[in-house]
């Protein structure tokens, strides 16, 4: 299913021109929404992402409601897979707005990871209010998908970004955790990661459902000291990772743990 400003199209319709903004700058933000039977999970905190990294990009005029609608319309159709919305600067210093469904992806359950520094990550003590984009869901992945790439050509599943500190940044596509003494961590958001949707529900979870939850900083130096860890987002609720580097891991009952929390999660918001 195809909707180019919620006017749906045949799929040999769904196209833009190279000169689109999106294309050869990245000028453009988006979102991915998992479908559960049918339901949009978080749809809510998806729409209010993509409105914030809409208004740092400087994208005006957007219709939200509508854009929810439409996103509910696809995951409606669908058992399974996921909505995406893009939204790309046209060449008419316009935008249009493309949302789509994509089929279930297979994932691995069982992640090995490499870490590699990441130059163009910020990575710094940046203060979230004044630096205006940081956060920002663009379409610039270019850089993070040739991390994932370099990762794949040694052997290891996905890359771990770190920045020029050794400090563990996130994945490519991806939320990094770790677990030490029964207390689950990740890496605080002045790092300049994404202000991930997942990140937020498991800090949620340590409030309402007796998990702890904690934000903190670790290096590469540090990952042998820790007794787990795992990769999360929208289409990956919490995946064991057996090796970072050389170092290797065994699953852990917390991450279990935290799959349970995202499935009960998910059955309670479907059905309120
Ligand atoms: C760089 C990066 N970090 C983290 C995530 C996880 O974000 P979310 O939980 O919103 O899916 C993603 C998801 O695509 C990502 O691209």
């Amino acid at each position: 299913m195809y909707l180019i400003n919620s006017v749906q199209v045949e799929k040999k319709d769904f196209i833009i021109p190279v000169e689109n903004m999106g294309v050869w700058r990245g000028d453009g933000v988006f979102e991915a929404i998992k479908i559960h039977d049918g339901y949009p999970f978080a749809i809510d905190l998806h729409i209010e992402r993509l409105a914030r990294s809409c208004s740092k990009v400087f994208f005006e005029n957007i219709d939200y409601e509508k854009i929810k609608d439409d996103i509910i319309f696809i995951a409606n159709e669908h058992e399974d897979g996921y909505v995406r919305t893009l939204i790309l600067r046209s060449e008419q210093n316009s935008h249009d707005i493309f949302c789509f469904y994509q089929p279930p992806i297979s994932i691995s359950q069982e992640f090995s990871l490499q870490t590699q520094k990441a130059f163009w990550q910020s990575g710094g003590d940046y203060d979230l209010e004044s630096t205006f984009n940081i956060g920002t869901k663009s379409t610039s992945y270019g850089m993070n998908i040739s991390h994932t790439r370099a990762a794949e050509q040694d052997g290891f599943t996905d890359a771990l970004l770190v920045n020029k500190d050794e400090i563990i940044l996130e994945g490519p596509t991806f939320t990094f955790g770790w677990i030490n003494n029964n207390k689950i961590y990740v890496p605080d958001l002045k790092l300049g990661i994404l202000d991930s949707i997942t990140r937020k529900y498991l800090i949620k979870f340590g409030v309402e459902k007796k998990l702890t939850v904690l934000e903190d900083r670790i290096k590469i130096s540090d990952l042998d000291e820790i007794d787990a860890c795992f990769v999360l987002s929208t289409a990956k609720h919490a995946v064991p990772v057996f090796k970072i580097n050389e170092i290797e891991y065994s699953d852990h009952d917390l991450i279990t743990e935290i799959q349970n929390v995202f499935t009960e999660q998910i059955r309670t918001e479907r059905t309120n």
